[in-house]
Order: structure tokens, then sequence, then C-alpha cells
């Protein structure tokens, strides 16, 4: 499918896939989408919850990055090491990630490295980007996920139900929640009921939760128990 960089409100960059008319974050701002869901309302109170220096992530839609980079920048500020696995069934090209302008918007001088080392990392391996933070990008589709117990976060990014209904589903949701450690988070921005009662059903404890700008309520599930 054809993609092109568009710039989103807050200035920062993403991919808009026009035969979809759907983009790789908010059209308000990918930047500001990806530190509210994933960072403000994932990750600082998992670690605030738990006290844990050490977090395994599992990204679902590496796409871009951005999720990535924001990530490690919050990770290091607060000296906690993170084991992040990126599935993607459809890599953004060298092309276009230079066409990305996120290290122009953040102004890290630091982050520049890494965002260029976690693109051209190789796929398949687990590498030690910097010290705290090792990625490992995995080429396959979300589908074939059957990792158990291993993540104690995952981003859930996939693209809108509205053009993949079928990533929405209880059978990608019960693999979510087995991949998982008990106590283990989702978040992610979506908020349609047809999606919190698919969580519902294999077993989260589901919050709704206020979204990022242009956006109401996002999700935030909870694994309680093994099932
Ligand atoms: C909303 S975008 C992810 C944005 C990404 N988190 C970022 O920060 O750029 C969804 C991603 O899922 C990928 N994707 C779509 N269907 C997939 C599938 N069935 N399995 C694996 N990846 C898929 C797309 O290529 C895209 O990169």
């Amino acid at each position: 499918m054809k993609r092109e960089i568009i710039i989103t409100g807050d200035g920062s960059s993403t991919i808009h896939i026009p035969e979809w008319n759907e983009q790789y974050h908010s059209k308000h701002g990918a930047l500001q989408e990806a530190k509210h869901v994933f960072i403000n309302t994932g990750l600082i109170p998992y670690i605030n919850d738990t006290n844990k220096t050490e977090i395994s992530i599992l990204e679902i839609g590496f796409g871009t990055g951005l999720n990535a980079l924001v990530t490690w920048e919050e990770a290091s500020a607060q000296n906690i090491s993170i084991k992040y696995t990126g599935v993607e069934a459809y890599p953004v090209a060298k092309e276009e990630v230079e066409k990305l302008n996120f290290i122009e918007v953040l102004k890290d001088p630091k982050a520049e490295f890494f965002f260029k080392d976690i693109h051209s990392s190789q796929w398949e391996v687990e590498m030690e980007i910097t010290a705290g933070f090792k990625l490992t990008k995995q080429k396959k589709f979300f589908q074939d996920i059957e990792d158990q117990k291993m993540y104690d976060l995952i981003y859930f990014d996939a693209f809108g139900a509205r053009v993949q209904p079928e990533l929405w589903s209880v059978q990608i949701f019960s693999k979510m929640y087995n991949a998982l450690k008990t106590n283990g988070v989702l978040v992610t921005y979506a908020a349609k009921g047809s999606v919190r009662r698919a969580m519902l059903e294999v077993g989260f404890v589901v919050e709704r939760l206020p979204g990022p700008p242009g956006k109401r309520e996002m999700l935030r599930a909870t694994k309680k128990l093994e099932i």
C-alpha cells in the first residue's frame, strides 16, 4: 500500500495511508499521543506501581519507532532497563525513516543516534542499542505471536478497528493476555465498546481513561489472574 509522510497537529510527522485514510498516529499530534498513551498512561504508572527497574515491553506495530524512542527517553531519565520487542510485518523503509522529523521535534541530540540505531539494527536478534535498552525487532504477523508470560507491558498500537477489525478481536487479545506476566498491563489509544468487550471476554480488568488531545478516552487492560 502507498505510504506518505505528513505533519500532525503538534508538528511531529507520521505516515499516512491514503487507500485507508489511516495514519500511524493521531493527526492531532503523533508525539503527544505516543507520550500520553504509552508513557504517561502505560510505562510511568507501571514503574510507580511495581518499583521494577527492569521492564519488558511488547509493541504491537513497531512502525516508525516513535514509541520505542519515547520509551528510551523516559526509561533513561528514570534509570530503568528496558527489554523491548517490536513486532512488525511491514517495516518502514530507510527512505521513509529519513523523512521523519522526531529528532528535530524532540531536540535531544542523543536521540538521533538512538533513532538511527533502532532502525538500522538487525531483525530477529536481541541488540543492545544503549546500556539499559535491548531491542528485538520481529518481522512477523501479530496473529503468529505465541509468547507466554514474557512481558510486563504491551503497547497495543495496531491500525484502527475501522480498517483492521480482525486485530481487535478476542483471538488477538487472548494472545496478548497469554503473552503478559501476571499483573502485566496493556495500553491502547482505542476506546471502542467492542474492543473493551473483547478485552473483558479474555479476562482483562479494563479501565477507561482520558485519551490524548482529540480523543475523549483510551483503554488500559490489566491481567490480574492466570486463566
Ligand atoms: C498504527 S501503526 C503503528 C505505529 C507505530 N507504533 C509507530 O509508533 O510508528 C500499525 C502498524 O502495524 C503494522 N501491521 C499492520 N497489520 C499487521 C499485522 N497483521 N501483523 C504485523 N504488523 C502489522 C503496520 O505495518 C504498522 O506499522
